[in-house]
């Protein structure tokens, strides 16, 4: 079984509008996505809190696959947004997608093997920066190329 490392609470994801990169539908995902980041944060914090290990763990594991499942939404949609304003860094930002999602899907399978030792601090710690890159850095880009497109040419 995991050993559960650590035990200080993490803080929480809060919401800045800075985030925002204009576009309503995906600010809306990431919104979302922020908060599922949280009730993730929740369950590992009850997690490290509860050396009992089974139930709080299964709690972890269901956050994550519910993130997960929210993220792989959000990019098929983002990708198919991409594809249609014929973004020109299209495939370097489904790559990173790709990457992405694998990264997790890691670390959820970590998560759940007997010999795992890797539920702790430094795991949000991780989801959190990717999440600052995908949402501040990497959608941003491609929110900036959109604006930039002749409003008639413009998807929604
Ligand atoms: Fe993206
Ligand atoms: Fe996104």
């Amino acid at each position: 079984m995991a050993s559960l490392r650590g035990g200080s609470m993490t803080e929480l994801l809060s919401w800045h509008d800075e985030w925002c990169i204009g576009i309503d539908w995906v600010d809306a995902d990431h919104h979302e996505m922020a908060m599922r980041i949280n009730r993730l944060s929740d369950a590992v914090n009850a997690a490290l809190d509860d050396d009992r290990d089974g139930e709080a763990k299964s709690l972890v594991l269901r956050r994550m696959d519910e993130l997960i499942k929210h993220i792989r939404a959000h990019f098929a949609v983002e990708e198919d947004f991409l594809r249609r304003i014929a973004y020109p860094a299209y495939e370097g930002h489904c790559r990173a997608h790709y990457m992405e999602v694998a990264e997790l899907i890691d670390l959820r399978r970590a998560l759940a093997g007997d010999s795992a030792d890797e539920l702790d601090l430094e795991m949000l710690a991780d989801i959190k920066r990717w999440f600052f890159n995908h949402v501040i850095a990497e959608d941003r880009a491609y929110a900036d190329y959109y604006r930039s497109l002749p409003q008639d040419s413009a998807p929604e």
